[in-house]
């Protein structure tokens, strides 16, 4: 398991971000949590691959019920990361296992980090 970052590091609802790895191998990650329950996403929106924030963590509406994609501004739930408005509606954010443990949050997949990215890379199709 891969430390992320400390439970209380997380509003709920709110986000953290993470990047493991570097260039090619860069695994970038939205942690949101919300109904006391933390999430772990893959950033990167299904629409066009890019990730969602423009600003440094500045992953939710205003309303903070949605994770938002600041490219073409569709809209994604917080628990499942299904997009639920917006040119992706219908296709999801890839989901992260993690584990919480003693206040701390671990990312928790049989694949180490680069493999997870590299893959995620070459799942894209343009
Ligand atoms: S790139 Fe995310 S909505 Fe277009």
């Amino acid at each position: 398991m891969i430390f992320l970052c400390r439970t209380e590091e997380l509003q709920d609802p709110g986000t953290a971000n993470v990047v493991l790895g570097k260039g090619e191998d860069e695994l970038d990650i939205v942690i949101v949590k919300t109904g006391g329950k933390p999430h772990a996403y893959i950033n990167c929106c299904p629409h066009q691959f890019i990730p969602l924030e423009t600003f440094p963590n500045h992953f939710l509406t205003e309303d903070r019920r949605h994770l938002v994609c600041s490219g073409h501004g569709a809209l994604f739930e917080l628990a499942t990361g299904i997009c639920s408005q917006g040119p992706c509606a219908g296709c999801a954010l890839d989901r992260l296992s993690i584990t919480e443990r003693d206040g701390m949050i671990y990312l928790d997949e049989a694949l180490l980090p680069d493999e997870i990215a590299r893959r995620k890379r070459e799942s894209r199709r343009w």
